[in-house]
Parts: structure tokens; sequence; C-alpha cells
């Protein structure tokens, strides 16, 4: 398979294993030639484990987008930057690979779908667990029928979704459990959002 060329915005946090992963498992399908973080230490000191030149590493995303000839863009900032990120990336011809939540605000959330129809590129947003071990276990279970037919599926996210700020909680991290849950119960687009919107959703206890 042919090695496919990186340019990564986000470099520390959750973007540090994206680097770890890509450079490591994936070493022989993906090299990174771009870094954008806004932490000059980051920055730094990824940059060099990476061996990236100082024309290779942005402080500031649009700029790379514009200069990174790249076959695609991570994402691995904090959510508010997810969209304008996409967006600069898409813009500069770039398909763009995002780290969960889609963006922060539904408004922004839009602006990377209108974008990523403007400009005919992907514009993916990962869903890792449902890959985990114990996810996919699920999964066989359902699908080998060992406990029957499923009526309903009751679900935990390791998190207090009741404590102060619990709205952004709930904005980053209810997906965890709604797409885990609605992959296990074969749920569609169409029929996820009614769940949502459905009183009855209440019955749901993620
Ligand atoms: N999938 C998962 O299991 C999982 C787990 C943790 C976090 N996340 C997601 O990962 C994303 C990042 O979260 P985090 O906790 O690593 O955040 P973080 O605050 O640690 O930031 C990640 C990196 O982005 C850099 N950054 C911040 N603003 C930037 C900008 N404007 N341009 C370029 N770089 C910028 C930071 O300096 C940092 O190095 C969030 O969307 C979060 O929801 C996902």
């Amino acid at each position: 398979m042919a090695k496919r060329t990186c340019l990564m915005i986000g470099g520390g946090g959750m973007a540090a294993n994206w680097i770890r992963i890509l450079t490591d498992s994936f070493r022989d399908r993906v090299e990174i030639v771009g870094l954008a973080d806004v932490n000059t230490e980051i920055l730094a000191a990824q940059g060099e484990a990476l061996g990236l030149s100082t024309s290779q590493r942005f402080t500031d995303f649009h700029e790379a987008c514009a200069a990174v000839k790249a076959d695609f863009c991570g994402i691995a900032t904090p959510p508010k930057f997810h969209s304008p990120a996409a967006i600069a990336a898409m813009e500069n011809g770039l398909p763009v690979i995002c780290e969960k939540p889609i963006a922060d605000t539904w408004d922004a959330a839009k602006a990377m779908v209108r974008t990523a129809q403007k400009t005919g590129l992907p514009c993916a947003i990962i869903q890792n667990y449902r890959y985990a071990d114990n996810k996919q276990e699920l999964i066989r279970i359902r699908d080998e029928g060992r406990l029957g037919k499923l009526q309903y599926v009751v679900g935990r996210y390791g998190c207090d979704f009741r404590r102060y700020s619990a709205g952004l909680t709930v904005v980053n991290l209810l997906k965890h459990g709604l797409r885990t849950t609605s992959k296990v119960l074969c749920l569609s687009s169409p029929q996820w959002k009614q769940l949502l919107m459905d009183n009855r959703s209440r019955l749901l206890i993620i």
C-alpha cells in the first residue's frame, strides 16, 4: 500500500496519541509531513521527534493548510477548532479525519458539512470506541444471537453527566455511548436522530 502523507493539526494531548499510533502502528502507511500546534514547546518536541524542519512546523493551522502538500489532514485539537481547521484543510484540497465531537456548535458542524459538499472532499469524524475489543465482543454477541433477540441495550459511560459543566460533557462524551449503542442496535442515522428527538429516549440509559 502506498504511503500517505499527513498534515497533523494538534501535537499534544489526544493528538500525541494520534502521532504515536500513526508513526508506530501505521508507519508503513502514513508519514507526517507537517505539524501545527499553538503550543510552541509541543510543536518543537513533536517536530524534533518527527524529524520535521522548521518550515514544516506551524503555530497557525491556516498557514499550515496553505503551505503543506499532503494527502490528508488529521485534526485533534480542542473541539472549538475542529470546524475552522477542517474548513481550512478542505479549502486547501486536503481530505480530513478529525477527532470527535464534530464541532463545538451546530452551526460550526454545518459549516464543515457545507465545505465538504462544496469541495467534494471527505471529512470523517473518528469513533475509536467502536473498535475497542469489548465493543467488538458486544457486536459478536449480538451477531451470533448469544443472548437471543435483543429488545434493548443498556450501557454506561464512566462519567457523571449530572455534574456542573454536564452540557459540554454531554456534547463531548455522550457520543461515545450513543455511537457505540447505535452500532450494537444497528440504528441507522435517521433512526438515531429520531431516538434523540423522541422523549422515550430517556429510557436509553447511557
Ligand atoms: N476519542 C477519544 O477517546 C478522545 C479522548 C480524549 C480527547 N478526545 C478529543 O480529542 C480532542 C483534543 O482533546 P485534548 O484533550 O487532547 O485537547 P488539548 O487541550 O490537550 O489539545 C490538543 C492539542 O491541540 C493543540 N491546540 C489547541 N488549539 C490549537 C489550535 N488552534 N491550533 C493547533 N493546535 C491547537 C494543543 O496545544 C494541544 O497540543 C478533543 O476533540 C477531544 O474531544 C478524544
